[in-house]
């Protein structure tokens, strides 16, 4: 708990962000400060530098990104490489001059190597080729976690790294081509119920298994992480339970009410065949997921119907 100090939640109109910033508001660390990135631009230098110089948080949570799906990283490699390495090199490297106090950055566990032992265990980092439709931004994460490591061991920075599995919730983004499978399921079965279509389109097999923690989950394990751990590495944090991505096409047809067939793509990529995280070390810390994948689902799905999708 840090009720007194300045925490600087970055990227708080993000999922991850604005679930930060509920879960510290929810348990009464008021003092936040937020920018947006018209605001600050992360990825300038000196802009970064002169806010950590001027506002002096305290507290850091590392939650701005550039994010996207298989399409988005596919289109856009080059600005997924320098915005990701920009705003962890600019950040990291003002923290530590400013004198933060406590950082969180923020991995994935898409950035892996895709063929990593399942589940994946922290140290399989580095151990294999990475999944060629995200290099660039795993690369760049990757650069991340590692800076945070190396400022420790250099200037003794405390800074701490956080590697959250697949997420969905409120704040989730919906868009046709640059979101995630989840909540791109949750539109396209939405909107085959609303035009009464026969039949829905999936990209890939069907086969590939992954793992979703929800956003709130995620928010409760980052406080958890920045209250009880203080060391080199990164923690995997996820729900340790995985499932294929037709049964997930499944679930939310059920959700949605889609009674039509579910069509699978097979010309279109898979992405990395299983992606499970190995839980056991934030499990150790005391921290596991409370919140059942069908019951996150049906809570997203009543949130995009009632923002008027
Ligand atoms: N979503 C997932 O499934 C997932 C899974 C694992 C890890 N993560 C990690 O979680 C973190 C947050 O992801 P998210 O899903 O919350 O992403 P998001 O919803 O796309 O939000 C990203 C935020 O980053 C900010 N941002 C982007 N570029 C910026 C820049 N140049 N300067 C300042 N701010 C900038 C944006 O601010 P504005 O709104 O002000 O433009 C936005 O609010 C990322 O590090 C990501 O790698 C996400």
């Amino acid at each position: 708990m840090n009720p007194n100090k300045l925490i600087y939640v970055a990227g708080h109109r993000g999922m991850v962000g604005a679930a930060l910033v509920r879960a510290l508001e929810s348990r009464g660390e008021g003092n936040i400060i937020t920018r947006t990135s018209k605001d600050l631009d992360l990825r300038d230098r000196n802009a970064v530098d002169e806010f950590f110089a001027t506002k002096k948080p305290q507290i850091v949570y590392l939650a701005a990104a550039k994010v996207g799906g298989i399409h988005a990283n596919a289109t856009y490699p080059a600005e997924f490489f320098f915005d990701n390495l920009s705003i962890a090199t600019n950040v990291i490297d003002s923290a530590y001059k400013h004198g933060v106090e406590k950082l969180l950055f923020l991995g994935s566990s898409c950035i892996y190597p895709r063929l990593a032992p399942q589940p994946i265990p922290e140290n399989a980092l580095l151990t294999g080729p990475l999944e060629p439709t995200n290099e660039p931004y795993a690369l760049a994460k990757i650069a991340g976690l590692k800076l945070c490591d190396a400022y420790r061991k250099q200037y003794g920075c405390n800074f701490i790294s956080a590697m959250p599995t697949n997420l969905y919730g409120p704040g989730d983004n919906y868009h046709p081509e640059n979101s995630h499978v989840l909540p791109a399921f949750i539109r396209r079965f939405h909107e085959a119920v609303k035009n009464g279509e026969k039949e829905v389109v999936c990209w890939g097999s069907g086969t590939p298994k992954r793992e979703f923690l929800h956003v709130k989950d995620l928010a409760d394990g980052l406080l958890h992480l920045m209250d009880h751990h203080d060391s080199e590495g990164w923690v995997n944090i996820g729900t340790g339970i995985d499932l294929s991505i037709g049964e997930l096409a499944t679930t939310i047809a059920e959700v949605v009410g889609f009674k039509g067939e579910i069509v699978w793509d097979s010309s279109k990529p898979d992405g990395a065949p299983r992606k499970l995280l190995n839980v056991s070390k934030m499990s150790e810390m005391g921290w596991d997921a409370s919140i059942k994948l069908k019951d996150g689902i049906e809570s997203v799905y009543a949130d995009y119907v009632s923002n008027g999708k």
